[in-house]
């Protein structure tokens, strides 16, 4: 192997690592501006008129069945400690029937060693949905089909995510924010790739405008991922102060709190186009979820607080999981809805700062 792509290979997997560390141990969410849930009032239903064990959680997204309309959002791989993190998360997944998205599979583009880094997640989840990852500045910068099929055919994938992500690459030390082409990189993807691409946020925010953008160059899906929830220009800020690298340090703090809220997101994005929506970006309990499902949502993605419980154990994964299904049935069942169907005709009221950004 020569010294460059030997190096380079160091770098990806010590970005990696960094990225879990920080994301473990700082605190790394929006400050001053939320997801904007808080302005969503599902409405009580006293008389609900079925029995709680009734409640049918299952969903379809994409051609697959889910036990409930939540997946692990794209974090990790590339590094020995996201092995871990995306086997135990595959691992919570299979048993749930949920599915989970791995992170950017670029490392693996360099360097055939770290594949199973990725593709632990298939091992241990034989039957999940399971998204492949790359990012839009790849694209840009010229990822070949044959390499964007290989991502695919690495995990086995049911689907190809597409991360945008112009803020981070603003913010992180060694970022490229080459964006120029991305949109008709995404309609060659669409159409080679023979499964479904979904685009999405890394943070903050899709708009409507966007995703009708993303929807005519063929993507299957649109994934939020609003502002409120992990922020990445927090992320790359700590990455800078240890680099010591005060340009990035200060954009990054200007960033911190940059984008669409979730639930924004979510409203105009469903206004705007036909095809399914995830809502993700801040998601942090089954009532969350459930809002998301009320305003239009097909599923819904959570990343960040998955992460600790699957550096753990795959049963640590799974309990958390299970709260989330939890809190969901139980709105599920004070909104009298039996199933997911009717949870999106549930009544809702938008309050506060949410109903400035929904209005028409
Ligand atoms: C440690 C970590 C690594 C991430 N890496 C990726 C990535 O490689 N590709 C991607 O599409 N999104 C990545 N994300 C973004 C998440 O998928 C998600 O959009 C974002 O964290 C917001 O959701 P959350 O508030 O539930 O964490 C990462 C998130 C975390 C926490």
């Amino acid at each position: 192997m020569e010294k460059s792509k030997e190096a380079k290979i160091k770098e990806i997997m010590k970005r990696k690592e960094e990225h879990i560390r920080i994301c473990l141990e700082k605190h790394v969410e929006s400050k001053a501006v939320s997801t904007l849930f808080e302005d969503v009032r599902l409405v009580n239903n006293s008389l609900p008129e079925m029995n709680f064990d009734e409640i049918d959680t299952s969903v379809n997204f994409l051609g697959h069945k889910f036990s409930a309309p939540i997946m692990v959002g794209a974090m990790t791989g590339g590094a020995e400690l996201a092995k871990k993190i995306n086997r135990n998360l595959a691992e919570a997944c299979e048993e749930l029937g949920l599915g989970m998205a791995v992170g950017s599979q670029r490392a693996a583009l360099y360097d055939k060693i770290l594949e199973e880094t990725y593709s632990t997640a298939r091992k241990h989840g034989p039957t999940i949905f399971l998204g492949a990852n790359i990012g839009a500045a790849q694209l840009s910068k010229g990822l070949s089909m044959h390499d964007a099929k290989s991502l695919v055919e690495m995990l086995d994938a049911d689907a190809l995510y597409v991360h945008l992500n112009p803020t981070q690459e603003i913010v992180q030390p060694e970022g490229d924010p080459a964006y120029a082409n991305v949109l008709s990189r995404i309609s060659e993807l669409a159409k080679n790739v023979d499964k479904p691409v979904v685009a999405k946020e890394v943070g903050c925010g899709i708009s409507g405008e966007v995703a009708k953008k993303l929807e005519a160059a063929g993507v299957s899906a649109v994934e939020v991922a609003g502002t409120g929830g992990t922020s990445y220009s927090a992320v790359e800020y700590y990455r800078a102060l240890e680099y010591g690298n005060r340009e990035k340090a200060t954009l990054g703090k200007l960033f911190w709190d940059w984008g669409i809220p979730t639930a924004a997101a979510l409203i105009d994005v469903r206004r705007s186009v036909r095809i399914p929506v995830v809502s993700s970006g801040g998601l942090r309990n089954g009532l969350e979820v459930a809002k998301s499902m009320a305003l239009g949502a097909s599923l819904c993605a959570m990343a960040k607080p998955l992460l600790g419980p699957a550096s753990d154990s795959g049963k640590s994964a799974r309990m958390y999981l299970e709260s989330v299904i939890n809190g969901l049935k139980a709105t599920m069942f004070l909104t009298g809805s039996r199933n997911i169907r009717e949870l999106g005709k549930a009544r809702y009221v938008i309050t506060g700062e949410l109903a400035d950004w929904a209005k028409e």
